[in-house]
């Protein structure tokens, strides 16, 4: 089933950029629709909607549904521009502002995170418009004179409770989000049109069109909303109960939250935050999953026997089961992160387990689970550490790992079958 959505997913992607690309312009726009799309009063969105991308943070991150770089132009008396794009369209994004605005006009460029996806046409848009106001936290001129160099930059620190005054009666007030998801992470609220602009929190990789979340695809947008929440945000999901006070605290009207990522939520804007309450709260659902790599099929038995035991003791729980090496790693631990347990399973190979084993457990370290199970189980043919290294690895992970599990000498017999029930029980427990 995951392998089928993979590739349905991609088979999708590019019977969408088929259709896409009769609509390139002779200019160098691919990918980009009409620069400017209208989000609310003067505010509009100037971003880059990114339908090709296929993975990020490197190839750490699987991009199924495209993403955008989401940069947004408010104009009231002030003019003010908030973040940019992704490098490689540096390009196209300037040009396209430029057909928007004379850039001369931008009073302020807001820098809400100095992560590359958001500053990298900073450079070629300050060669443009020297000297242009950059407001955004300390620790973001740190990440952006590291990147770039020192380039004498107008930067303008600024922290919790500062404002900056845009005319018309409104104005941008700051909020710091230091760790959501890097130190110099930062949003802000825009008076008036009781605008949030998030920063990475609240989005989703996923490019939409609509542009808004109520227009959107809601499965995809919310298996997005939670897959961008697991991969990037889970592992500071300890700070974000105290964010969400305090953003509580200062009794914002937020009638709109606009992250730099995928859909903005517009309806019930506060689904999204309360989402994010529940997920950062150890979240777990009626579920477990079962994961494994295998090198001659005894490991693969082993875990869909204890599949089909879940389903005999608990018919209600919903079981999933991936092959580790051949699933996509990002949707798998989305897939943990809803489970209350999971079974991990790897033959011993040289004295250890698959490296496709210990990769995964490493990556489902760094995202910090917490509250969940996890079962060991293997095959093994002469010295058998599997399994120990499994349950030592599951704990260094922070799972709270069972005793129960099944070692099974060469291929698995009635007596490692045996051991299943026991192994379910204590998962289940
Ligand atoms: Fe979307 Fe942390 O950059």
């Amino acid at each position: 089933m995951q392998i089928f959505f993979v590739y349905y997913s991609r088979a999708k992607r590019i019977l969408h950029l088929c259709v896409e690309s009769s609509k390139v312009k002779a200019s160098d726009n691919e990918g980009n629709e009409t620069m400017r799309k209208h989000v609310k009063g003067n505010v509009s969105w100037v971003g880059y909607l990114d339908w090709e991308l296929e993975t990020f943070h490197g190839d750490d991150y699987s991009i199924f549904h495209g993403s955008s770089q989401n940069a947004y132009l408010i104009e009231e008396e002030k003019t003010i521009l908030v973040d940019t794009v992704w490098t490689p369209h540096h390009y196209d994004f300037i040009q396209n502002l430029k057909s928007e605005i004379d850039l001369k006009k931008i009073d302020a460029i807001i820098v809400n995170h100095g992560e590359a996806d958001h500053s990298g046409a900073l450079p070629a848009l300050l060669a443009e418009i020297p000297g242009t106001p950059i407001y955004c936290t300390a620790m973001a001129v740190k990440s952006l004179e590291g990147q770039y160099g020192k380039q004498g930059w107008n930067f303008h620190v600024v922290k919790t409770g500062d404002e900056l005054d845009i005319g018309n009666g409104k104005k941008l007030q700051f909020v710091e989000m230091r760790m959501l998801h890097w130190p110099d992470s930062m949003a802000e609220f825009m008076t008036g049109d009781n605008i949030l602009f998030s920063m990475d929190a609240f989005g989703q990789h996923y490019a939409t069109s609509e542009l808004f979340a109520d227009l959107a695809e809601q499965d995809v947008l919310w298996h997005e909303a939670l897959k961008y929440f697991v991969n990037i945000l889970n592992p500071f999901a300890a700070l974000i109960p105290r964010k969400l006070d305090e953003i509580a605290k200062l009794n914002l009207p937020i009638e709109m939250i606009a992250p730099s990522h995928g859909a903005i939520w517009r309806e019930k804007p506060f689904k999204i935050i309360e989402k994010y309450a529940e997920w950062a709260k150890a979240y777990q659902e009626d579920q477990v999953t079962v994961v494994y790599d295998t090198m001659w099929n005894g490991t693969k038995a082993i875990a869909h026997a204890i599949e089909a035991e879940i389903k005999r003791q608990s018919p209600s729980t919903v079981v999933k089961v991936f092959h580790i090496a051949k699933s996509d790693k990002n949707e798998v631990m989305t897939e943990v992160f809803k489970s209350k347990a999971i079974a991990v399973g790897s033959p011993t190979a040289i004295n250890d387990i698959l490296a496709s084993v210990t990769a995964w457990i490493s990556f489902a370290k760094s995202l910090k689970f917490k509250n969940k199970k996890a079962a060991a189980f293997g095959c093994y043919g002469w010295s058998g550490e599997g399994v120990a290294v499994l349950q030592k690895e599951l704990k260094e992970a922070g799972f709270d790992v069972v005793d129960e599990n099944v070692k099974s000498l060469w291929n698995p017999g009635e007596e490692d079958f045996a051991k299943v029930p026991e192994l379910v029980k204590a998962l289940l427990a």
